[in-house]
């Protein structure tokens, strides 16, 4: 390739990507597959590595950051960043309009939005591209976080259509829900602090160092302010529309207000509602709306005239502390969890709540019988947040954090610079036993399902199952008529558990069935510390089978894309150990998949920007290995029926609600040969 080929060929990517990233992150209507995004992306670097004349420091690959920022410098904002005042009553808002009316006299019209609850950042951008982005601060002047901002998808680096050829645009960089739980899990499992709230985790992201470990995170970003000098525009509803058009992520909830009516009728609407969003927000924002009589209403010192936020009351109720109890995970991570008095919150009762770690349990300090406040955002679970110490009985009682591992009784461990304790205990700890158990027959492990919901509890008792090989010891007649009584605890009621004829036959069943699974799953089955499925089918489908992914070295370990030290590092101890290793064998030798079959190894682009939907049961072939095909093939995966669907691949029992909606969106049906077919295998 010559370097005009170059050029074209690095410019043409460079706009596809960005394209995709638009529809991925800020429509969520990808047309094209991860892997075909993922390919596409790795041309381009590696032409901008072999051509360096062309770098561009807003191409599409920046966003998979690298760059380290050792101090982040101090940037005066243009515009001061004030805050909203705050109102938490109709009366309040009532005066606000009254204010407000005295001013621009009668007929203001006000557009209500959310209140998102994560970091405020100014970003400014001239003739089209980002040029920086700016925390808040004290106000008048913030960090500027540039390099890790860059890295969040759904913010523009370069802006479509017409703009004006400068502005600042401001917005609220948040933590989605999902990515937050699965971020303080991670973080409880390495033994670190979780963080109080989602809030705190998109700050901490911003101000990390490395820009690509904030690349990873999930960070996204509403926009809800548009400022500048060129603006053309008359109103703020016309500011968000201009700004969804240049390519921002806008709310899609804005309302025009006529007056307090529409606005208590928008407050009232999302008071419950709110709690379903996949994100957190406190409150109503409710914003004059016409930009002249915004001008004209000026601002006092801290915040402006023609706005005010009007804050939901946290979810929030006090109750007694009765108790604390100690559970061990399949890690052997040891986490205090408060037993309390029964309590109404948010429209559940709410009797536990998670103390995460020793420090934070001391941070607390709440003592047994105490009133302790709890509270609930969103999906998060209900936590403690202060005591009353008003209440505080005499005879309260410190806690202190155990030593010994409630289960087993051996002396836990707390390792260097990590807050969790763990039992060490692993192969003798029962909750440890039957968590790692219970991981490999879960669904998205080997989805035994004929062994959910205590049974393993009762294997596991009857001395049956002690490591995850047992399970395909069993036979009929050691199952049969097997029986006990589990007496009600914290967590459920009475139950009892028994194996009759029909019962033994599924779990068996269902046992046999598992050794189809593929590669990854039985890899991710394991267990293995951080490997989670993501990173075991990254592991399964680079090294093949299980002999050279044992053999491997650190080295070629981290070489593995999004294979890092922490990972490499626990599958070599995982498979240093005696123990794990007979298991391994013992499986091997019972017949279960410990190498990708040969339709998943091969990859092509054939299937480029097809997505589907995967229906029904096939023969010869699970849904798994189906959806890997496909993948590796160029093509992309989802759950349910779409205007995006390109094709449903029916096989046996097909749900009759997906052909339904097939049908009247006349998407194709294809079966099995079909699809082989499309991907050249028949
Ligand atoms: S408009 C002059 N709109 O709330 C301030 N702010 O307490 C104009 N916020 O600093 C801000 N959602 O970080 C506006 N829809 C929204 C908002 C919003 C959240 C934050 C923002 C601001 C703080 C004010």
């Amino acid at each position: 390739m010559n370097k005009e080929e170059a050029r074209q060929r690095i410019e043409q990517l460079r706009k596809e990507l960005e394209e995709h990233n638009y529809r991925y992150y800020v429509l969520s209507q990808p047309t094209i597959s991860d892997y075909q995004f993922d390919k596409m992306m790795e041309e381009l670097m590696e032409l901008e590595k072999q051509f360096p004349e062309f770098e561009d420091l807003n191409s599409p690959s920046q966003r998979v950051g690298g760059d380290i920022t050792k101090e982040f410098e101090t940037v005066k904002h243009k515009y001061p960043m004030l805050s909203l005042a705050n109102t938490y009553s109709e009366q309040e808002v009532t005066d606000f309009d009254k204010r407000v009316k005295k001013i621009i006299g009668e007929g203001v019209e006000y557009v209500c939005e959310l209140k998102f609850d994560g970091v405020a950042i100014s970003l400014l951008y001239r003739e089209g591209i980002m040029q920086q982005a700016v925390t808040r601060g004290d106000g008048y002047q913030g960090d500027d976080v540039t390099t890790n901002v860059k890295t969040i998808k759904s913010i523009p680096l370069k802006l479509r259509g017409d703009y004006p050829s400068e502005f600042i645009i401001r917005g609220e960089i948040y933590y989605p829900h999902e990515g937050f739980k699965k971020l303080n899990a991670e973080r409880e499992e390495l033994g670190e602090t979780p963080f109080a709230n989602p809030r705190n985790a998109a700050s901490g992201a911003l101000k990390m160092q490395d820009s690509s470990i904030v690349a990873k995170r999930p960070l996204d970003c509403w926009l809800y302010n548009l400022l500048g000098e060129e603006l053309t525009t008359s109103t703020h509803y016309e500011n968000i529309k201009l700004a969804k058009q240049m390519g921002f992520k806008t709310s899609p909830y804005l309302a025009k207000a006529a007056g307090l009516d529409d606005i208590f009728d928008f407050i009232k609407s999302w008071d419950k509602s709110r709690t379903e969003l996949p994100y957190d927000t406190d409150g109503v924002v409710i914003k004059v709306n016409n930009l002249k009589q915004q001008q004209e209403l000026g601002y006092t010192a801290k915040s402006p005239r023609w706005a005010i936020a009007y804050k939901y009351a946290a979810e929030k109720a006090s109750t007694r502390l009765n108790s604390v109890s100690y559970y061990v995970g399949r890690t052997g991570a040891v986490t205090p969890v408060a037993n309390m008095e029964p309590v109404l919150l948010a429209g559940t009762v709410v009797k536990n709540a998670s103390m995460h770690n020793q420090d934070i349990m001391e941070k607390l300090d709440a003592r047994i019988g105490d009133m302790v406040y709890v509270e609930k955002g969103g999906e998060i679970i209900p936590k403690i947040v202060g005591v009353d110490l008003s209440k505080r009985p005499d005879e309260a009682k410190r806690i202190e954090f155990i030593t010994k591992c409630p289960s087993c009784g051996t002396q836990l461990i707390r390792r260097e610079g990590e807050a969790a304790h763990y039992c060490p205990n692993e192969t003798g700890c029962p909750p440890q036993i039957r968590g790692k158990v219970e991981h490999f027959i879960s669904r998205r492990a080997m989805d035994i399902e004929s062994l959910g919901e205590g049974k393993i509890e009762l294997l596991y008792d009857k001395g049956l199952v002690k490591n995850v090989a047992d399970l395909y010891d069993l036979k009929y007649d050691d199952l049969i008529g097997l029986e006990k009584v589990y007496p009600a605890d914290a967590e459920k009621k009475e139950r009892k558990v028994s194996f009759r004829d029909k019962t033994v036959k599924n779990i068996l069943k269902g046992i046999e069935a598992s050794k189809e699974a593929s590669f990854q799953r039985v890899l991710f089955a394991l267990g293995i510390r951080f490997v989670g499925e993501t990173v075991a089918k990254k592991l399964a489908l680079h090294f093949k089978d299980i002999d050279k992914l044992m053999a491997a070295s650190f080295d070629e370990l981290v070489a593995v894309e999004e294979i890092g030290q922490k990972i490499a590092e626990a599958v070599q101890q995982h498979f240093r150990k005696d123990e794990n290793k007979e298991i391994v064998n013992r499986l091997l030798s019972k017949g279960l998949n410990f190498k990708v079959s040969e339709d998943e190894a091969e990859t092509s682009d054939i299937l480029n920007g097809r997505t589907f939907v995967i229906s029904g049961t096939f023969e010869g072939h699970s849904r798994d290995e189906l959806k890997t095909m496909i993948e590796t093939h160029g093509g992309r995966n989802t759950g349910s029926v779409s205007g995006n669907t390109d094709y449903i691949l029916a096989g046996e029992d097909m749900g009759p609600n997906k052909r339904q909606k097939a049908q009247k969106l006349d998407i194709p049906i294809i079966a099995l040969d079909e699809f082989l077919q499309m991907i050249n295998k028949e």
